[in-house]
């Protein structure tokens, strides 16, 4: 039979990478043994909106296939008692983020207009003003329109290096030309073949080819909000497109490298990073965030530092005649926000099978749903009649450890 436990830790493969339930302005030791190592953080902190933010989550293989039904549910809340507590905050990040870097490192902060006056100020203290480098402005359509001024339509991003050798290729991050950009010019093609546009100035004929790259300038308004039904949505309100953290990672980072978001939220930072073939810390107060990061990523050589719950919930297995294959049926859940209607596995999002020692968890084989796989498997084959300890996540994000006991 199973007795939920408490665990502490999720270890995958040699759990080198890193997500940690914490605070981010006052890292843990486990995550400052790393300092000097990191070449990037993204900070995308509470923008102090005031709001409190809902989530909403499929469930089940309907929900994965069409978007719905979801579970509506509470998210992170955007409140500070006052501007000092937010800065005092923001302080405590941003100065982590300074000595965790190494000297060829980079620095980006995301805020908008709330707080970016005052930030600019603060970031220019911690990592000098000569080491200023932009202030990206991420402009969007989405939102509603203002008539009492003009509508604020942007996010600031600021980027400051660690050192006066800090490392950026902008050739990472060709964009096409657009044939907008050069429509009051003549559009010729050369005896070889290759279209361009052309303006003679002071004589001088000046030529821009087609096949010829350009690179982003600090005003990127080719990067949207992510649509409702895009895949890559988790449900969580300020998520940001991966298309944005790749403009800003992939100048600064080679694989190989550590990237650390200590307000990661809903994983983007990580799930590229993963990508681009790097190392990663992800750090966020919310306790779901660890659930909703990790149906993103691979991570196949992770520690997740997050507690599991200890509520009571029961998780139903049977096993075949030969106890060769262990059936998860389902979890005990009843009460809000889980619907009455849902059964068996349906509110199950993703389980886990591997071994728990010492308050730990070490996952050997992992089943999720996605957009892509909406159906969750719910067999394996057990070794020897050994029965495996279990992790089971729910769909609100809640994770639960389930240990073997013989009966
Ligand atoms: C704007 S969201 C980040 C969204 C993220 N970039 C994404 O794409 O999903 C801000 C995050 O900061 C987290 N947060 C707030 N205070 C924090 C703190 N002191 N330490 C770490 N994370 C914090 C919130 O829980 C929230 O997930």
């Amino acid at each position: 039979m199973y007795e939920q436990v408490w665990v502490k830790k999720t270890v995958y493969g040699d759990g080198e990478d890193q997500l940690l339930q914490g605070d981010g302005a006052r890292l843990p030791r486990d995550i400052l043994d790393r300092a000097g190592q990191i070449q990037c953080v993204y900070l995308d902190p509470p923008f102090m909106t005031g709001k409190a933010f809902r989530r909403k989550r499929p469930w089940g293989e309907a929900g994965w296939k069409r978007g719905a039904p979801c579970l509506d549910l509470s998210g992170y809340t955007d409140r500070f008692p006052d501007e000092e507590s937010y800065l005092e905050m923001l302080s405590g990040m941003v100065s982590a983020s300074w000595e965790m870097l190494r000297p060829e490192g980079v620095f980006y902060l995301h805020l908008d207009w709330r707080m970016a006056g005052e930030m600019r100020n603060l970031c220019d203290q911690v990592f000098g003003k000569e080491r200023f480098l932009n202030e990206i402005i991420w402009s969007y359509e989405s939102g509603g329109r203002s008539k009492k001024t003009f509508s604020r339509k942007h996010d600031n991003i600021f980027l400051y290096a660690k050192s006066d050798h800090y490392r950026f290729d902008i050739t990472r991050v060709p964009l096409p030309r657009g044939e907008n950009r050069q429509n009051h010019m003549a559009r010729k093609t050369d005896e070889d073949g290759r279209t361009y546009s052309s303006i003679k100035a002071g004589g001088k004929e000046y030529r821009y080819y087609d096949d010829d790259p350009v690179y982003p300038g600090d005003v990127w308004s080719d990067i949207g909000f992510l649509q409702q039904r895009d895949p890559e949505r988790t449900g969580y309100l300020t998520q940001k497109p991966e298309k944005l953290l790749e403009r800003m990672l992939k100048p600064v980072v080679d694989p190989g490298d550590w990237v650390a978001d200590f307000c990661c939220g809903s994983g983007t930072t990580m799930a590229v990073a993963e990508r681009l073939g790097c190392h990663y810390i992800g750090v966020d107060t919310n306790p779901e965030f660890a659930a909703i990061s990790l149906a993103r990523l691979r991570g196949e050589n992770l520690t997740v530092t997050c507690g599991t719950a200890m509520d009571g919930r029961e998780a139903h297995t049977h096993t075949d005649p030969e106890r060769n294959r262990l059936w998860l049926d389902g979890l005990e859940l009843t009460g809000a926000p889980y619907p009455e209607m849902a059964k068996g596995t349906d509110l199950i999002e993703s389980w886990e099978v591997g071994r728990i020692e010492n308050e730990v968890f070490y996952s050997r084989k992992r089943f999720r749903r996605s957009f892509r796989y909406p159906a969750l498997t719910d067999n394996v084959s057990v070794e020897d009649g050994k029965m495996p300890d279990l992790m089971v996540t729910d769909a609100a994000g809640i994770r639960r450890a389930y240990r073997w006991r013989n009966p």
